[in-house]
């Protein structure tokens, strides 16, 4: 295995352990508003400060970008691209739904990610070349050939800039002859779900690079594809997200042409 790898899958489950054991007191948290339903607390900087100790002491010269700390460390051709807890909102309301990510990029471009759900153990991990696993075991992208009876994952807008309206028209071309549409609250795991094949596609508006970075290198790795709704390469930058097994990609993208014109 991919020695950066090792450690980035090492520092996920260290930073999972601190918010697992947090999910048993979530009452007792204070919960500051970043922005209007934004919310943080301190097991969010608790378990990045986790992470980005154990990776800077093993590459004390990496650069890190962390959702609650913004970027640290020296210029260097390596960055680590971290969300400590993707999914607050469901870990503070009791929903068994969140995960950490992590993701490196060397010169630029993904060579590593991880992203672990600490309630079920799930690992889902990607080095560049190297193919994508769950649990050391490797994963592909489904093999649904068609929309039809397609699982998709999407993020609802809840912020109050989102364009909600664009939504809910992309929503209306997506849902017909699918089995249906699932909403469930982080996009790390929403990406790594299409990469195992139990989601046949996903898309979201507007997410952040710390979101997605795993989740990019996790369906290149294991057969999917990924884009803006567009089918353009701009989804680390704008944060939307358009992602699916090849087919489903292409049917997707096909239903989203005559709504995304205008945008
Ligand atoms: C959020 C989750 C959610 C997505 C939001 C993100 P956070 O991340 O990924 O699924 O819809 O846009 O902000 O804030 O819980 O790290
Ligand atoms: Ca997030
Ligand atoms: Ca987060």
């Amino acid at each position: 295995m991919h020695p950066m790898l090792r450690k980035a899958i090492e520092a996920s489950r260290l930073a999972g352990e601190a918010i697992r054991h947090y999910a048993n007191q979530v009452q007792k948290l204070d919960v500051e508003n970043k922005a209007h339903n934004d919310f943080v607390t301190k097991v969010d900087r608790e378990a990045e400060n986790i992470a980005i100790r154990l990776l800077q002491r093993a590459y004390p010269d990496h650069a890190f970008f962390g959702e609650e700390t913004g970027k640290q460390g020296p210029d260097s051709d390596y960055e680590w691209v971290i969300d400590p807890l993707d999914g607050t909102t469901n870990f503070l309301y009791g929903i068994p739904q969140f995960s950490v990510s992590i993701a490196l990029k060397y010169k630029g471009r993904l060579s590593v990610g991880v992203v672990y759900d600490p309630l079920r153990d799930e690992t889902f991990a990607a080095a560049r070349g190297e193919g994508a696993t769950l649990n050391g075991r490797r994963i592909r992208v489904s093999e649904r050939s068609s929309m039809q009876n397609a699982l998709l994952g999407t993020g609802i807008p809840f912020r109050a800039n989102q364009n909600l309206d664009l939504y809910l028209q992309t929503l209306k071309v997506l849902v017909p002859d699918t089995a249906g549409i699932r909403r469930p609250g982080s996009a790390a795991l929403d990406l790594a779900y299409v990469a195992s094949g139990r989601f046949d596609g996903f898309w979201e508006f507007g997410l952040n690079e710390w979101d997605i970075a795993a989740g990019v290198l996790l369906i290149q790795e294991a057969g999917g594809l990924i884009s803006d709704m567009h089918g353009n390469n701009t989804h680390m930058s704008t944060g939307n997200v358009l992602a699916a097994n090849p087919k489903v990609f292409k049917e997707m993208l096909k239903r989203l042409h005559p709504v995304m014109q205008k945008y």
